[in-house]
C-alpha cells in the first residue's frame, strides 16, 4: 500500500483485511517490525490524537518518527500557489514537503479545508497539490473532506463492541459556536455505509451534506447492502438507533459565509446530545464522537460520562488502526 488517502480508495475486502491486521497486532505485538523505518508527520493544523497515536504506533512497531508543526520552532509554511511570500511564511510547501519526504520512509500530512470554496474543498484541491509533491508512501492525517484514519478506527470500535453490521447509524449534526470542516461527517457516513449500516444523516435546515458526499456514501452502501438518507426529524431518525455519531460541521447552504453560518446556527443550541436523545433508541445505543468535543455544547456531561459513550475506545483505536496502516505500508515482506 503506497497511499492511505481515503477509505474509498480501498476495496471493502482491503478494509476488512486492515481491520484484521489491526486486531492481530493488538493481540500479538511485533515490536521490531518497522525497525529502522522513519515516519514524518507534517501538521498544518492542530491535533492531539493523530499526532500522539502515530508517534506511539511507530514506536510500538520499532520505528521512529519526527513531527513538524510549522511556525512552532520551524519556519511557517505557505501553501497557496502563486502567493507573493512577503508575509510571515518563510518557506513554501513546494520546497518544504519534498525536503521532509526525503528524510523519511513515509510521510503523513494534515491540512484542513480552507472553508471558503466548497467546490475546491470537495475536490481536495489543496491536499492533492501537496500530495503530488511526495514521492514516498503518504498518509492523509485529515484533509478537506477525508479523515481515513478516523474512519478505520471507528469501524474497528463498532466491531470491538459488537454493533450490528446492519444497525442504524445516526450521524447527527451537533452544535458548535462556529463552522467546522466536513471531513469527519463525510468520512463517517461513507465508512458506516461501507460497513453495511443504515446510515441516517440528521441535521437542521441549511446543514445538509453536499450531494457529492451523499452520493459517495450511497455508492458504498450499494456495495455492502447498507443505505444512506438525510432527515431533519430527530425523533424519527433516533428511533431504534444503534449508534449516535455526533459531529459539528458548517452550514453548507452558505459555505464560506461566516455571518450567514452564524445566523443559521444561532438558535440551534439544543443540538447538544443529551440523555433524552436515547429515549427511543436501541437499548444498547452508543455515543460516538471523533474528539475533540466541547462538553455541554455538542454532547452533555451526562452522556459523555455514561457507559453509552465509546469516545475513549474510538481514540484508542486510532493507535491500533494506524499501526495496521503503517505495517502494511512499510513492512517490506508484506
Ligand atoms: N479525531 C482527531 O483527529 O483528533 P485530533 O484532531 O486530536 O488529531
Amino acid at each position: 500500500m503506497k497511499r492511505f488517502l481515503d477509505l474509498a480508495d480501498l476495496e471493502r475486502d482491503e478494509v476488512l483485511a486492515l481491520l484484521e491486521l489491526a486486531r492481530r497486532l493488538e493481540s500479538r505485538p511485533e515490536p521490531h517490525a518497522l525497525a529502522g523505518k522513519i515516519l514524518g508527520l507534517l501538521f498544518l493544523n492542530p491535533s492531539l490524537r493523530t499526532l500522539a497515536s502515530f508517534q506511539a504506533g511507530m514506536a510500538r512497531l520499532g520505528g521512529s518518527s519526527f513531527v513538524i508543526t510549522p511556525g512552532q520552532g520551524t519556519w511557517q509554511l505557505e501553501s497557496r500557489l502563486g502567493a507573493v511570500m512577503s508575509g510571515a511564511a518563510a518557506e513554501h510547501v513546494r520546497e518544504g514537503i519534498p525536503v521532509l519526504a526525503s528524510y523519511c520512509d513515509a510521510l503523513g500530512v494534515r491540512a484542513f479545508a480552507d472553508g471558503k470554496d466548497l467546490a475546491a474543498d470537495l475536490a481536495e484541491t489543496a491536499f492533492s497539490a501537496m500530495a503530488s509533491l511526495v514521492d514516498k508512501p503518504l498518509i492523509n492525517l485529515e484533509s478537506a473532506i477525508s479523515h481515513p484514519c478516523q474512519a478505520l478506527a471507528d469501524w474497528k470500535t463498532m466491531d470491538d463492541i459488537g454493533v450490528p453490521r446492519s444497525g442504524r447509524f445516526v450521524l447527527s449534526w451537533a452544535y458548535h459556536p462556529r463552522a467546522l470542516p466536513l471531513a469527519v461527517p463525510a468520512t463517517a457516513a461513507h465508512m458506516a455505509a461501507l460497513r453495511g449500516m443504515e446510515v441516517i444523516v440528521l441535521r437542521p435546515e441549511g446543514f445538509a451534506l453536499p450531494p457529492q458526499i451523499m452520493e459517495k456514501a450511497a455508492r458504498a452502501a450499494a456495495l455492502s447492502g447498507g443505505s444512506v438518507r438525510e432527515t431533519g426529524d430527530r425523533d424519527e431518525a433516533l428511533s431504534g438507533a444503534h449508534i449516535i455519531y455526533a459531529k459539528e460541521w458548517g452550514a453548507t447552504s452558505c459555505y464560506g459565509d461566516a455571518a450567514g453560518d452564524a445566523r443559521l446556527r444561532g438558535n440551534l443550541e439544543d443540538w447538544c446530545v443529551r440523555n433524552d436523545w436515547f429515549a427511543h433508541t436501541a437499548a444498547d445505543c452508543r455515543l460516538m464522537h471523533c474528539l475533540p468535543v466541547r462538553r455541554n455544547v455538542a454532547v452533555a456531561d451526562e452522556v459523555l460520562d455514561s457507559p453509552r459513550s465509546i469516545v475513549q475506545r474510538e481514540a484508542y483505536n486510532r493507535l491500533t488502526a494506524q499501526m495496521a496502516v503503517l505495517y502494511r505500508m512499510l513492512k517490506s515482506s508484506i
